[in-house]
């Protein structure tokens, strides 16, 4: 009984700061892209991704190397990616 009033107290927080770190808004991923992406990409590049893949291709080694001097990727944040994923995957 105890035990499972622990995992209650435990897993419900958890359950709530997962989906709060998950939580993506492509207002903010629209933003970025404009501001630091589109002097060199169109939208429609991307378009039809999985977010998913898109966050791996932004943020693999040779995307980073091939924006060396261009464009700063590595200082965007986990949560800056995950928004410019979902925005870049609506293609709009
Ligand atoms: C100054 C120009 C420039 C800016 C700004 C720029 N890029 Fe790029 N990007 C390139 C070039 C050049 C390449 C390599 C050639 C190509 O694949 O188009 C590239 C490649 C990529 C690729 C790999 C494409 C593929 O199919 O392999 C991704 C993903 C990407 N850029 C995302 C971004 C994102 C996200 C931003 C903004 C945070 C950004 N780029 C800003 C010039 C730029």
């Amino acid at each position: 009984m105890m035990k499972r009033l622990l995992t209650l107290v435990i897993s419900i927080p958890l359950a709530l700061l997962c989906s709060t770190a998950l939580a993506v808004d492509t207002t903010a991923g629209e933003a970025t892209f404009k501001a630091q992406c589109s002097e060199c990409h169109y939208v429609d590049d991307f378009a039809g991704e999985a977010p998913a893949d898109l966050i791996v291709l932004i943020t693999q080694d040779d995307t980073l190397a091939a924006h060396e001097g261009k464009a700063d990727l590595p200082a965007l944040s986990a949560q800056d990616v995950a928004n410019l994923a979902e925005y870049l995957a609506a293609g709009q």
